[in-house]
């Protein structure tokens, strides 16, 4: 039987204890389609995941993981065929179910999109779940009114996977982008992938129930107390899609941007998006969404370095995306 490498997370009286195994496919969770994995990446869900007691991954052993892209080896699903290009992301992949940093990967085949035309393999997790969340939250917003000559769109968490991502893609669809960061070492490039304008972090809470309009949406990645601050300054019938929380996970607001303004607040979720939205938003990554500065975006990492590499994710001057190639080999 055909063995591989896996990074398997194991509890044990030491606690969580991360390390390579030596595996075949009866090793891993079940699954009609089997997945020669090329690339996987690092999201904000993998650096908890990796963490010890961490509240996303419930039973070990357990592969993380939550996006990867590959070629199908094996299939028993009628959509798929041994051969096919296909990339996953959410579902329990990489929580409750053996995720992506693994050499093969056995998922369901209904959690598979097929790879779009006009993607890498690669390409496909420089965007992975953050930049697939960035997509959700640009659509949501178009689906709300948005049009680039209604003003500017706020940016939060700008440095990070779904902020510079989400800033790629407005700045394609031709938006005016207020990139909000604390990372100041990360202007220029925030300047180079499309931010008109830059400004530090919405930390300050206060007791004003509304603002002088600024912007006529935001991405919101960041969450906490500060998003009521947000709320109070977009224009009338603008929309915030709120996707994260990477400063908390609780806001104290008031009624008035919704019912003196209109102001919609539109939860992203990337984990169980239906079948043919997820195909939907995939095809307009590879056309109208498809970021302009990708490759600059990735840092590519070998799998062997694997903990190195989470341990970088941590790091406050992180930014970018970094991309797990599973074979090793540079391209
Ligand atoms: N809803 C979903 O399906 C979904 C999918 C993907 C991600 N997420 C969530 O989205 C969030 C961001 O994910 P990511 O992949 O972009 O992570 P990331 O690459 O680590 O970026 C997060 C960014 O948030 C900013 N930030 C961090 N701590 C902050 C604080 N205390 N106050 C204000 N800003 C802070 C930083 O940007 P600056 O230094 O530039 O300010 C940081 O780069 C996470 O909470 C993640 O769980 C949700």
């Amino acid at each position: 039987m055909t063995t591989f490498k896996s990074f398997v997370l194991t509890e044990t009286e030491e606690g969580l204890t991360p390390a390579y195994q030596t595996l075949t496919t009866e090793d891993l969770s079940e699954g009609d389609v089997i997945v020669r994995v090329h690339y996987s990446s690092i999201n904000y869900k993998d650096m908890l995941a990796t963490q010890p007691h961490n509240k996303i991954i419930r039973q070990y052993p357990r592969i993380p993981g939550i996006d990867f892209s590959g070629t199908v080896i094996d299939s028993q699903h009628p959509r798929f065929q041994k051969g096919d290009q296909v990339l996953a992301t959410g579902y329990d992949i990489g929580v409750a179910h053996d995720g992506g940093f693994s050499e093969v990967a056995r998922v369901k085949g209904d959690w598979l999109v097929p790879l779009p035309d006009g993607l890498t393999l690669e390409e496909a997790m420089i965007i992975g779940t953050a930049g697939y969340t960035a997509a959700l939250s640009v659509n949501a917003l178009e689906q709300n009114g948005s049009t680039p000559e209604k003003g500017p769109i706020l940016v939060r968490g700008a440095s990070g996977g779904v902020g510079s991502m989400a800033i790629m893609m407005l700045q394609r669809r031709g938006y005016e982008i207020v990139a909000s960061s604390g990372n100041k070492t990360y202007v220029d490039t925030l300047k180079m992938l499309g931010a008109d304008q830059i400004i530090s972090r919405i930390d300050d809470v206060t007791l004003k129930a509304l603002h002088k309009t600024e912007w006529q949406g935001a991405i919101d990645p960041v969450g906490g107390a500060s998003l009521a601050e947000v709320l109070k300054r977009v224009h009338p019938s603008g929309a915030v899609a709120v996707s994260g929380n990477a400063s908390g996970a609780t806001f104290d607001g008031s009624v008035f941007p919704f019912i003196l303004r209109g102001v919609r607040l539109i939860g992203i979720d990337s984990v169980y998006t239906p079948m043919s939205d997820r195909q939907e938003i995939w095809h307009r990554l590879s056309t109208d969404l498809k970021p302009n500065h990708l490759h600059e975006m990735k840092h590519v990492v070998p799998f062997d370095k694997l903990p190195e590499a989470i341990e970088a994710f941590k790091e406050p001057t992180h930014h970018g995306r970094i991309v797990i190639d599973m074979s090793g080999s540079h391209k």
